[in-house]
């Protein structure tokens, strides 16, 4: 006989393709599967701190839910609930809201909290976990950085969105002779631009995990004009920094809470291009138009896994972990051994291999070319 449960479900952190097929699944496998109730969380734990900011999710709430990108609970990156910002006499200060979530979670009679999120967000949770929330993540993000997941949902939609754009880029690229910058996201990890740049065509690709050398830049654009290749296209992660140089940084995080917020590396290129040889340089920042819109088939599919798993593990009451892609299985970890790990590409990789065995240059010096 399978105990009756009451979950909460709640999306944090940046929107991206699949939160809102992942709330869908949840609904769905647990009324259809279990009899269970679900309730959603509105602006991430916003509903557990004012319990007017939840809402009960029926499947008639989250019919024609799959091809929707963001999230119909809305989400947030700001307000982390242990160190929330409140204002007292004009001043912001910090407040540790979890004895009220607590409080909230017992008078909603609710079991479990499952929360979809990437790493800021799994945080949390486990912070929550240890404070004796049953809690389980689910991984989600367009960055692809969680250790202990082959693939977050969100990231394929963004690659695919990176891609269309580079496909479009190529047509000016060639009728102008122009080198073509496009800046793609992924905060510190080079997954978005390494794929985005192999599936694109790209002929460098620029990552935050190998440092970029301008020499080699120059020389490979050179290289490329000399075999009468009069263009060049160039893919560069938001995080990528020259060798000896820094990372470019829109806005400096406020707290150990806030994240820091990148980006212009392409624009730097840009003018640095410019400053050496005489070639026209164009840049093109994709920003969230690639965690907007529908998600691509993948990511629809990954959602809905992960959203089922998640009910199975509550059925099993195996809390306090998140929900990960391990091959062709999905399966759980254990939060607290994932925490704080992110998955970063791998400089002598098998990926990396793959773009330097058929030329791409990752701004180092190519070490497999004949
Ligand atoms: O983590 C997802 C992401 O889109 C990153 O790729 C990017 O650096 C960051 O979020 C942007 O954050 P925000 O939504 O706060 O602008």
């Amino acid at each position: 006989m399978i105990k009756h449960k009451r979950i909460a479900i709640s999306t944090g952190g940046g929107d991206c393709q699949g939160l809102n097929a992942v709330i869908r699944a949840v609904v769905k496998t647990a009324r259809y599967r279990y009899n269970w109730d679900v309730v959603g969380s509105l602006d991430g734990l916003a509903g557990l701190i004012d319990t007017t900011k939840m809402r009960k999710l029926n499947v008639s709430d989250v019919r024609g839910l799959l091809p929707k990108g963001g999230t119909i609970l809305g989400t947030t990156n700001k307000g982390n609930p242990l160190h929330f910002p409140v204002e007292v006499n004009g001043k912001t200060e910090f407040v540790d809201l979890s004895d009220k979530i607590i409080k909230n979670f017992k008078e909603l009679l609710l079991d479990v909290l499952i929360m979809v999120g990437g790493d800021g967000t799994q945080a949390i949770a486990y912070e929550l976990y240890k404070k004796g929330i049953p809690v389980i993540g689910i991984a989600k993000t367009i960055d692809n950085d969680l250790m202990d997941t082959d693939m977050t949902f969100g990231f394929s939609t963004a690659v695919q969105v990176a891609v269309d754009a580079i496909d479009r880029l190529h047509t000016t690229a060639e009728s102008h002779h122009r080198v073509m910058i496009v800046e793609v996201m992924g905060r510190y990890a080079g997954w978005i631009a390494l794929h985005a740049g192999l599936g694109g065509g790209a002929d460098i690709i620029l990552v935050p995990e190998i440092p970029f050398d301008m020499d080699i830049i120059i020389e490979k654009i050179l290289q490329r004009r000399n075999l009468g290749g009069r263009f060049s296209i160039i893919v560069v992660a938001e995080g990528a920094y020259p060798k000896g140089g820094e990372r470019i940084v829109q806005k400096k995080a406020n707290s150990e809470y806030d994240h820091e917020l990148l980006g212009g590396v392409g624009h730097w290129l840009s003018r640095e291009i410019e400053k050496r040889i005489d070639v026209e340089t164009r840049v093109t920042v994709l920003g969230y138009v690639q965690r907007g819109g529908t998600p691509v088939a993948f990511d629809r599919i990954l959602a809905t896994r992960f959203g089922t798993y998640a009910c199975e593990l509550i059925e099993r009451e195996a809390y306090g972990r998140l929900v990960v892609l391990r091959g062709e299985e999905i399966k759980s970890v254990e939060l607290e051994k994932t925490m704080g790990k992110l998955k970063m590409v791998n400089p002598k990789g098998q990926f990396v291999r793959t773009c330097e065995s058929i030329n791409i240059c990752l701004g180092r010096e190519n070490k497999l070319l004949y």
